[in-house]
C-alpha cells in the first residue's frame, strides 16, 4: 500500500519534513483502507459529482489543485513574503489532504460512481479531519482539510487555508459552467 500511495502523489516528496510527509502518507493509507473504491478507482472516477459527466478525474483534479496552490504560494512569498509569511510544507500538505475524505464519501456501484450513505451524512471535510487527526496530522493542516469546501466560509481561514481553497475552486468553478 505504502508504494502504491507513493506513486498516487509524487507531490508527497515534496514535503520537506519527514515526520509530516509520514503523517500525510499515512492518512492516505489509512484512508484506502476504510475506502469502498480501490486506488486504480482514482484514475477513473469524477472528481466532483456536482458536474454532469465531469471529463476530468479523480487524480488529475486533485494533483492540479496541489500544483496550483505551491505555484501560488511561490508567488506570493516572491512579492508579499516580507509581509505575509506562507508555510509552504503545510500549503502542500493541505493541498494533499484536502479530498482525503472523498474516499468514505463516494462509492462505486455497477461501475457507477454515487454518494455514500456515510458521504451523505458527513461531507469529505468532516471525515477527511478524522482520518489525519488519526494519524496525527498537525491542527494547521486538517484546519485547511475542514475549511477548503463551502463549509469553510463559516470559518476564519488562515493563509494558507485561503490559498489552498482558492486553488480548489479555480480548478472547479469552470467546470459548472463549461460547455453552456
Ligand atoms: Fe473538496
Amino acid at each position: 500500500m505504502r508504494d502504491a500511495v507513493l506513486k498516487l502523489w509524487p507531490e508527497l516528496a515534496w514535503i520537506q519534513s519527514v515526520e509530516l510527509r509520514e503523517q500525510v502518507t499515512r492518512t492516505w493509507e489509512r484512508a484506502l483502507e476504510l475506502s469502498p473504491l480501490t486506488l486504480e478507482d482514482l484514475n477513473h472516477i469524477p472528481f466532483t459529482l456536482l458536474v454532469p459527466n465531469c471529463p476530468t478525474t479523480f487524480m488529475e483534479h486533485k494533483r492540479c489543485v496541489v500544483h496550483i496552490a505551491r505555484k501560488a504560494a511561490e508567488s506570493m512569498t516572491e512579492f508579499m513574503g516580507r509581509a505575509l509569511p506562507i508555510e509552504m510544507d503545510t500549503v502542500i500538505a493541505g493541498a494533499i489532504l484536502a479530498d482525503v475524505g472523498k474516499l468514505l464519501e463516494y462509492e462505486k456501484v455497477d461501475g457507477q460512481t454515487n454518494e455514500s450513505k456515510r458521504g451523505e451524512l458527513l461531507r469529505h471535510p468532516f471525515t477527511g479531519v478524522a482520518l489525519a487527526m488519526e494519524c496525527g496530522v498537525p491542527d494547521s493542516i486538517c484546519h485547511i482539510i475542514a475549511s477548503h469546501a463551502a463549509e469553510g466560509d463559516l470559518v476564519k481561514r488562515t493563509t494558507e487555508a485561503y490559498i489552498v481553497h482558492h486553488a480548489d475552486f479555480m480548478a472547479f468553478l469552470p467546470f459548472k459552467t463549461l460547455g453552456r
